[in-house]
């Protein structure tokens, strides 16, 4: 099977371009770069240099290539920054999707497998969230997410399209060998920051709310080992030629707070650094935790690192390897 990944030279995209390469998939990333970094795509991968937004080089590249499924990463990602530029978000994340599913159309590639997000919920309760559960975005990012999700439904209805929209919480540590790390400018994430004040490569880690409705008054949210999400999209992919839509919620089902994060990154570094608590940042909602029972019970996925403390030491470790990222 030939995959166009687009956005495989970003942090998800191009721990799932590893895996494809490595399960034997003809893969050919597209990315224009504006986010991903050149040396992030594996060898065995074909690069093409190209945007969603220009129509004509997708359908030659489907063209050229043969594509035979897309698997689309290529998004604006930050929380906080969608709350500053919301029609940026809907520009990049809705437009240029509804582009690509064009191109799709015109070519004849009916398969999708499509990067939403645990920010199609919105306010959650403490209590996982099942892919059932209510959808109310709080912020442009997670509403722009759900539009393509919606896009994509209707789509599918008039038989030209099989999807799989793939809910994910909050990726984090690296993959293949630890070779592909998160690396993104400027850096928002929790987990890279960190570890970067731990490194020493900042004064503090700022801790952005400590009134919320949680156990300690921080953010709750789930983390999940950056390849055992990309695991779950080949499931879905390989699912795909029998199925119409499947969406799943991809997390381990539990949640650790901002500050029981720190405490694991200074217990797996053995380093200690300034922590420094601010007001909240716009956007946020107090709980996010996954139920992903039903990708286990129909994809037959088992998250491999479900564990906080290993998935940091797999961070920690690009980290200390790649102490200016992938410099490019
Ligand atoms: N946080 C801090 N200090 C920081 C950075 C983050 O306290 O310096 C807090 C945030 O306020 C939040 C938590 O840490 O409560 C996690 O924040 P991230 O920015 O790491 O991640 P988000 O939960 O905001 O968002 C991430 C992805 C989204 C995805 C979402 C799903 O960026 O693309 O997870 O849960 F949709």
């Amino acid at each position: 099977m030939r995959v166009l990944v687009c956005g495989g030279a970003g942090y998800i995209g191009s721990n799932m371009t590893a895996v494809l390469v490595e399960n034997g998939y003809e893969t050919i990333v597209y990315d224009n770069l504006s986010k991903g970094h050149r040396k992030a795509v594996v060898d065995g991968a074909e690069f093409i240099h190209g945007d969603l937004a220009d129509y004509d080089k997708l359908v030659e590249t489907m063209t050229k290539y043969k594509i035979d499924a897309v698997m689309h990463f290529a998004a604006l990602i930050e929380v906080g920054e969608s709350m500053l530029d919301p029609l940026g978000f809907y520009y990049n994340n809705v437009s240029n999707t509804n582009n690509l599913l064009r191109a799709m159309e015109f070519c004849k590639v009916n398969r999708f497998v499509f990067s939403s997000s645990a920010a199609v919920y919105g306010m959650a309760q403490n209590k996982a969230l099942q892919e059932s559960s209510p959808k109310s975005p709080i912020n442009s990012y997670g509403d722009s997410k759900l539009a393509v999700e919606r896009m994509c439904h209707f789509q599918s209805q008039t038989g030209r399209l099989n999807y799989a929209a793939m809910r994910y919480f909050n990726a984090c540590g690296a993959g293949n060998n630890c070779t592909l790390g998160e690396d993104h400018w400027p850096e928002s994430h929790l987990i890279p920051l960190i570890i970067q004040a731990a490194m020493g490569k900042r004064d503090s880690i700022k801790i952005f709310g400590d009134d919320y409705p949680t156990p300690d008054g921080t953010c709750v949210r789930d983390y999940v080992h950056v390849e055992d999400l990309a695991q779950a999209h080949l499931l879905a992919l390989e699912k795909l030629s029998s199925t119409t839509e499947q969406i799943y919620n991809l997390g381990n089902g539990k949640g650790y707070s901002v500050l029981e994060v720190i405490e694991a990154v200074k217990r797996v570094s053995g380093k200690d650094f300034k922590v420094v608590r601010e007001k909240r940042r716009s956007g946020d909602p107090a709980f996010l935790t996954a139920d992903s029972s039903k990708a286990q019970k129909e994809l037959g996925w088992t998250p491999k690192v479900p564990d906080i403390d290993s998935i940091i030491e797999s961070a920690w470790k690009w980290h200390n390897q790649n102490p200016d990222g992938y410099s490019d």
